[in-house]
């Protein structure tokens, strides 16, 4: 059975599919099968994989049993991914589970990108989920929306939340300009496993379709987050720019 990991926010452009994409590709670096479930109707995971033009089917083609799931099923940089349908078209959490009962044997991990928002999507993308990963930008907003997806989680059965915090930057904690590393943790009361640097070359991967590329600094916060993911005892990295 893989292990399933659900990566949420509550807020929205705080880093989840850069960070589904990074954790993914870190974990296949070390010779991990890995599936990416994107959950997020605008379909951003085969778009920073720079595969969109390859998709025919998505998960929800799967669901209504349009296709089979090798049908809809893609390999892109070392992973494999299934899109998100345009609408979620009354899907069922009992639905997500079945779907990911029929491909988990094929998989060490199954990560699902979350929308933003606590609504239909989030619960979606935790139905078949175990653990969770949940990322924060150092700011306020940010922190209480991270909070409010980790209780929800909990409501929806995912009992054990991470919490990632992503786009550190030390100049701007220094400045006051972000929350330091022990308010993030103090205000959403989840244990911290990651922190993720600020890394200009990140903010274009969505063009380029390089996360986790080498000579990229934040590559070896996603190779460490994948360590520990596995269960390794990895230092927290504080490689700030
Ligand atoms: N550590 C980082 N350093 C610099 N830029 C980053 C970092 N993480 C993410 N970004 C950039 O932030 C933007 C938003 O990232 P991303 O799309 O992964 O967020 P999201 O939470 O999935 O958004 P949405 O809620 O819309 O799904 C992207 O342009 C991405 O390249
Ligand atoms: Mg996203």
């Amino acid at each position: 059975m893989a292990r399933k990991i659900v990566v949420a926010s509550g807020k929205g452009g705080v880093g989840k599919t850069t960070l589904t994409i990074g954790l993914g590709k870190a974990l296949a670096a070390g010779g991990a099968r890995v599936l990416l479930v994107d959950f997020d109707n605008l379909r951003a995971i085969d778009l920073m994989l720079g595969a969109a033009g390859n998709v025919v089917f998505d998960w929800g083609d799967v669901v209504q049993g349009r296709c089979a799931p090798e049908d809809a099923i893609l390999q892109q940089q070392g992973v494999s991914f299934l899109a998100c349908p345009p609408s979620y078209d009354g899907v069922t959490p009992q639905q997500v589970r079945d779907l990911i009962g029929r491909v988990e044997a094929a998989f060490d991990y199954v990560l699902f990108d979350a929308p933003a928002g606590i609504g239909t999507g989030l619960q979606l993308a935790a139905a078949a989920a175990q653990r969770a990963l949940v990322v924060a930008t150092p700011d306020l907003v940010c922190v209480r929306s991270a909070c409010r997806a980790a209780q929800e989680l909990e409501k929806q059965g995912v009992k054990s939340s991470r919490l990632v915090i992503n786009r550190a930057a030390r100049r701007d904690i220094r400045r006051r300009q972000m929350l330091n590393i022990d308010d993030v943790i103090d205000a959403t009361g989840v244990q911290l496993i990651a922190i993720i640097p600020e890394d200009k070359r990140l903010r274009s991967a969505g063009m380029e379709g390089g996360v986790c590329l080498p000579g990229q600094i934040s590559r070896e916060a996603f190779l460490n987050l994948a360590k520990r993911v596995q269960g390794k005892n990895v230092p927290l990295m504080y490689l700030f720019v």
